[in-house]
């Protein structure tokens, strides 16, 4: 990366906000991070706490004077916006919950670049930004009609960064992530298997009837196409999907799981029904030539992917 450069990263206490602070203080740059505890964990920060190039704010950035106060002494280079409420089936009971932490916190980041004048930023969206498409392999210009509050406060997200990023000449990087996993994981399918099973090693219960089949991207690999990509240097806002090939099913990832932990003979209970909740997708497809063509490619396969985090966190 060259130069010392300064990191703002917001969400950083997060599964993925972590695993990104290492790299990038690795690389000797100065990182600040900003992140309310919603669901990111003290110990996913600690082991930077003794960098000095590493600087903790503990605050609630949906509230944008929050967020400027917090920065307004830093010259920051890069934005990298990674905090949003990351549990879609919590949201579903509370449309509040994604309008707020998944959007809200974008509007501040992009209110406070714009009053600052930074001008680069990373934005972590989604696949749910397209919605349910079963038989489509989605490229970048496919249709985007979210069908879960997160997809939609993503979405948002996304209109409001072109917006600001036009009317304040904004170059941004933005990034369609299918399921991300690997150390430091806070949520999602693998995280919820061991909990239960460490409660009750006999039997598992399953949301949905098992198949759902997801592509799974080992966070590591989305960290090296992160970097190559928003640091690059490319003007205007850019849109990527990115993923590994394959994809795995729950069912095939409860085995991976049991057999990781050995246990054998565990019993799975399915609640039913093809998706594990209401605005869950429960299977899709991206297209990834547009990020193949940049060079970049996953060095772990979805169900590599499933495998690596398993060895990393058990
Ligand atoms: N993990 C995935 O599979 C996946 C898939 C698609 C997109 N994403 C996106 O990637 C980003 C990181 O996801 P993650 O898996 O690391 O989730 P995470 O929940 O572990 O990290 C998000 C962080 O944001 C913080 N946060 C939330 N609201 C905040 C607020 N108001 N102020 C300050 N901090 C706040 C949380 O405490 C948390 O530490 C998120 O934007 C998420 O939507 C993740």
């Amino acid at each position: 990366m060259g130069k010392m450069k300064t990191f703002l990263i917001t969400g950083g206490a997060g599964f993925i906000g972590a695993n990104l602070i290492d790299r990038v203080l690795k690389e000797n740059n100065r990182v600040i991070c900003i992140d309310n505890f919603l669901l990111g964990k003290q110990e996913n920060i600690i082991p930077f706490l003794t960098d000095v190039n590493f600087h903790f704010i503990e605050k609630d950035i949906t509230i944008i004077e929050n967020l400027f106060d917090s920065i307004k002494d830093y010259e920051i280079d890069y934005v990298f916006h990674l905090a949003a409420n990351s549990d879609i089936q919590l949201s579903g009971q509370d449309p509040l919950a994604d309008y707020k932490s998944t959007f809200l916190t974008t509007l501040s980041v992009l209110e406070c670049m714009r009053r600052k004048g930074i001008k680069k930023m990373f934005f972590s969206s989604s696949g749910a930004v397209y919605g349910e498409k079963p038989n489509s392999t989605l490229t970048e210009n496919s249709n985007l009609a979210p069908i879960s509050y997160y997809g939609g406060s993503k979405m948002a997200s996304e209109a409001f960064i072109s917006s600001y990023a036009h009317m304040n000449d904004l170059d941004v990087t933005i990034f369609r992530f299918p399921n991300v996993i690997g150390p430091h994981l806070t949520h999602g399918v693998i995280f919820d298997f061991i909990k239960k099973l460490k409660q009750n090693p006999k039997s598992l219960e399953v949301l949905g009837d098992g198949t759902q089949n997801k592509s799974y991207i080992f966070v590591q690999d989305l960290i090296e196409a992160i970097l190559m990509i928003a640091l690059s240097g490319d003007k205007g806002v850019n849109i990527y999907n990115i993923g590994g090939d394959g994809s795995t099913t729950v069912r095939e990832i409860a085995d991976m799981v049991c057999a990781k932990l050995g246990l054998k003979d565990v019993s799975y209970i399915y609640s039913g029904g093809d998706r594990g909740w209401k605005g869950d997708i429960p299977t899709f497809q991206f297209d990834v030539s547009k990020i193949h063509q940049r060079g970049w490619y996953a060095k772990h396969n979805s169900t590599e992917a499933v495998q690596a985090t398993l060895d990393a966190i058990l």
